[in-house]
This record gives structure tokens, sequence and C-alpha cells, in this order.
């Protein structure tokens, strides 16, 4: 049986990737600008690492090696958007047995060496894993994880007790234990900003204590190795063979009033972190904002903030999924600037004219108002946010649902995703309240380092920006699989895959 697979021929991406693949130091991490060869290199890596595990020779004297690796990442979308398509430049998807099931499996056989007929004599078990974070702890993420290896594409963006957990997880064989060698976490991503837990691990090393259990594991290895690429306009820029022509000086040219953006994504320099700076970055204002038609033949969504300073956005999903935000319903107080307080009725009959004016004749199937599920938690207090539902409903005269989730790692990555795509996310220019916010107006919290602690994770600032953006968010998680594709869980109807079992290819 022949098979019909195009592999893609690998090239080095240069002189700093390579030393990065070779090394064998319990951690490493690559750091470089966009299309540097970070990710597949750091995929390759894990290979190298399955291709040193030990083995048993079988009855007919062939190698038998086993190793199991795996790749971590934010989101099941950036796995599928970002890492797989790496991967399977690695090992196509029609080699082996991949599993379309979060968490992704590939299971492989590499062969290693052959006798003078042709037959294997040098096999390597193999199975890669990718798994996401989504809306679990990092404990959960990581529960009942044995790997030799473990690679973290995008290592920053992860959070930064990931490293701790993956010490422990990797270098477990369970009763394998002793064909184990040379486990490695291996580290990928852009120039981390400088308070930022990377920066703190691969620039400043701060590791902690060497302790026995980890002096066992390393052997003669080092415990940290930190490979950083130049930047895409340096003259020894790598990858620049595998990459379009001017990649990296179109995307300075269209990036220019970012200036952060092109120091960390394309020169590959390290920047202090502009606590402040906004949660929706990829918001730009020339691409996301026009004037909007509404589309009759398809569902508005109302999605809302409650509370004292409730605020709410008309939004709907185009026939492609794509996000449109219509209009907003936002009080504010006679200076404009700031907002006022609104009680729940005077809210509901904002909301209920706002729709009277510019979707006239709705018809009250074509609606779904949505807003923050904890709100239907029933209190004693004298004031229960049910309460407050319930008088919100009733003035705007329509059912009132809840929102599918209101786990900030979901609905951020629900309009990230949108503002990410090609045209998936646009405002209309109406919207005036949001569209600073998208500006920068909903934005991270002011760093508050205390006694030398450096704090990576960021926590969104409550301003007047946010219940206007968490109303839309709440609104963009309605559509079609969004949550399902952000958590992972299949969407049903999982294709089946060519599997074969001889797949044989060199061991590059
Ligand atoms: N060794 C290689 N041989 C041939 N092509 C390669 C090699 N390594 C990477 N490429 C190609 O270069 C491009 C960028 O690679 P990759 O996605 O790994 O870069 P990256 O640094 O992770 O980028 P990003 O910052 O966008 O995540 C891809 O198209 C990839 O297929
Ligand atoms: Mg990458």
């Amino acid at each position: 049986m022949s098979l019909e697979i195009e592999t893609r021929v690998l090239n080095s991406p240069g002189p700093i990737s390579d030393a990065f693949l070779l090394s064998r130091a319990f951690i490493k991490i690559i750091i470089g600008p966009v299309g540097s060869a970070k990710t597949m290199t750091a995929l390759r890596a894990l290979v190298e690492v399955a291709k040193r595990q030990k083995g048993r020779v079988d009855g007919r004297g062939v190698l038998w090696r086993k190793a199991r690796v795996g790749v971590i990442r934010e989101t099941y979308p950036n796995i599928e958007k970002n890492t797989l398509p790496s991967w399977f430049d690695v090992f196509p998807e029609e080699l082996g047995k991949f599993t379309w099931k979060a968490p992704y499996t590939h299971r492989l056989q590499l062969i290693l060496a052959e006798d003078e007929d042709g037959n294997a004599i040098d096999v390597v078990d193999f199975e890669i894993e990718f798994r996401a974070i989504g809306d679990r702890s990092v404990e959960e993420a990581c529960r009942g994880w044995q790997v030799a290896a473990v690679m973290v594409d995008e290592a920053d963006l992860q959070p930064p007790e990931l490293l701790a957990f993956l010490t422990g997880r990797v270098g477990r064989g369970g009763i394998d234990a002793a064909m184990m060698v040379d486990p490695q976490i291996i580290l990928s991503l852009n120039a981390p900003y400088m308070d930022n837990w990377v920066y703190g691990l691969a620039i400043e090393k701060n590791l902690g204590e060497m302790t026995d259990d980890l002096r066992e594991v390393l052997g003669d290895r080092e415990l940290l190795e930190v490979f950083i690429q130049p930047g895409g306009r340096e003259p020894d820029a790598e990858n620049l063979h595998n990459l379009p022509q001017g990649y990296y000086q179109v995307q300075a040219a269209a990036n220019k009033h970012r200036p952060d953006y092109v120091a960390r994504m394309i020169d590959n320099k390290f920047v202090p972190m502009q606590h402040g700076q906004p949660v929706n970055p990829q918001f730009d204002y020339r691409t996301h904002v026009r004037k909007l038609e509404w589309d009759r033949s398809r569902k508005l969504i109302l999605g809302f903030d409650q509370g004292l300073f409730a605020a709410a956005v008309a939004s709907q999903r185009t026939t492609m999924g794509h996000f449109r935000t219509l209009r907003e319903a936002v009080m504010f107080r006679e200076d404009g600037k700031t907002l006022a307080k609104i009680g729940p009725t005077a809210f509901g009959q904002m909301c209920k004219a706002m729709l009277n004016e510019h979707f006239f004749d709705l018809h009250p199937d074509m609606i779904r108002v949505v807003g923050d599920p904890a709100a239907w938690a029933a209190s004693d207090r004298e004031d229960s946010e049910l309460d407050w539902i319930k008088a919100f409903r009733k003035a705007l005269g329509l059912p009132v649902h809840r929102a599918k989730t209101n786990k900030a790692a979901l609905r951020n990555e629900a309009i990230w995703r949108a503002m990410g795509e090609r045209d998936g996310y646009a405002v209309d220019e109406s919207c005036k309240h949001l569209i600073r916010g998208h500006l920068g107006g909903y934005h991270y919290r002011k760093a508050e380092i205390s006694d030398g602690e450096t704090r990576g994770h960021l926590e969104i600032a409550d301003t007047i920006h946010t219940h206007v953006c968490d109303g839309e968010q709440y609104a963009a998680l309605e559509g079609e699989h969004v949550i399902a594709d952000i958590r992972g869980t299949p969407r049903g109807g999982a294709t089946v895959r060519l599997d074969s079992n001889f797949d044989v290819f060199a061991g590059g």
C-alpha cells in the first residue's frame, strides 16, 4: 500500500533556531519576532525529545521506543488556528492517527532506523496531545499528564503558575519512568513585556532553589537555556527564506501607529508593560468602525450588563458568523463624559426606546436579550440582582436570558476572535462609547507592584467603559458554536481519518 502524502521539506530557519532545536536544557525558551519559525521549531523539538527516549527490543529484534509529549495553549481555537497548521507542516494529519476531539491527539510511528532490507529496526511509538487551558485552572488543565516533554506556545500569554505545574508533570512516565530520557519544558513566545513572568524567568533568570530531585532529573544538562532570535528587520533575521518578500517591512509599516507592537513583534525588543493598555488591542478604527445596516432576516441580540451603570448593545451575527454591533444604550450625565446611575426600570425603558427608534417593527421572535448569568442568583439582600432583572424585563417588555457564561477568559476571547478574523468584527459609528472603550477606555488595571513582586497577570480596570464592553461580550457569546469553539468541545460530527500503521519517514 502506498500513500500519497505531501510532506513539507523543512530547512534550517537560522543558527539560533537550530541551537534551540538541539538544546537539551530542562527548560528551553525561544524568543523571536512573528513568523520566525518559533512554533514550528518548538514542535520539532518535541520530536527530538521523542527520538531520545529509551525502548525495549521485541522478539524480532526491533527496538520500540515510547514517547508521549504535549502542547499547551490558552484556547482550542488558537490551537486550531495557529499551532495545528504548524504541526501539520511537521507531520501531516494524514500520517498516523489524528483525533479531532479535544484534547487533540496525534499518534505516529517514527522510524529511526531500518535494516538492509528496509525493515524498521528502531521505531518510536509517538503520541502528541494538544491541550487548552480554556476557562479551567492550570492544575485542572494539566491533570493526569504523563509526558516526556511539553511545549508551551505563546508562553507569555499563559498563567505564570503553569511552569510550576509542568515541572511536576514533565518527566513522569508512570511505570515506564526508567525509560524516560531528558524530559523537557519548551517555551516559545514573542518578546514579552518586561513585567511578564517569562521576562523574569528568561531574562532575569529568576529560578527557584535547585532541589535534589531537580538535580537528578537534570543530570549533565543545563536547567535553563534561552535563545533570542534577531529582530525581523535585522540583517541576520531568521526564517526569512520561508516568508513572503518584505514580510517584516510591510507589517512594520501597517503598525506604525503602534510602536510597542512593532518593537515586540517585529524587532523582538522587550518593552515596559504599559499597564493601562487596551484589552482589545486588535481593535482598529479604520478597519472596524463604519455605518452598519440592520439585517432584518437575522436575530438581533441585546447584550446588557446590569447594575448601577447598566449598559447594553444591539448586535448581530452575519451568515458568515461575523460579529456586528449596531447600536448602544448607555446613559450619560449631562457633561456627556461620565455615566449616570440608572435603575432597572429606566434602563429597560431606555433599551426599549433604542429598539423602537433603530429597529422599527422588530418582531419579538427576532430578538434575544442576554445578560450576566450571575444576576440570576437570588439573594436575601434588599436589592437583589434578581429583582433588578425582574424590573428590567418588565420595563423592556421582552424575555431576558442568561448569557452563556460570565467567565472573563471566554468573554474576552469571543471578542478577540471576532476582531482577529478578517472582517470578523465591525461596530456602527454611532456606538461612540463602545468605540472609546475598544480604543483603550476598556483597559487593564495599572500595576500594583508591592515588595518587589512582579505581576504578569493583568486585571481589567473598572472604568466607565467596562459596562458597555461587558454587554457586548455577552452578545458575542450568542453565536453558533462560539462557546464550544473556545472551550474546545467538539461541534459534533467527528471526521473519519485515514489510519495507517506503517508510516515511514526518515528520522529528520
Ligand atoms: N524549518 C522550516 N522549514 C520550512 N518552513 C518553515 C520552517 N519553520 C517554519 N517554517 C514556516 O515559516 C512560517 C512561520 O513559522 P511559525 O509559524 O513556526 O513561526 P512563528 O515564529 O511561530 O510565528 P508566529 O509569531 O506568527 O506564531 C510558517 O509558514 C512555517 O511553515
Ligand atoms: Mg507561532
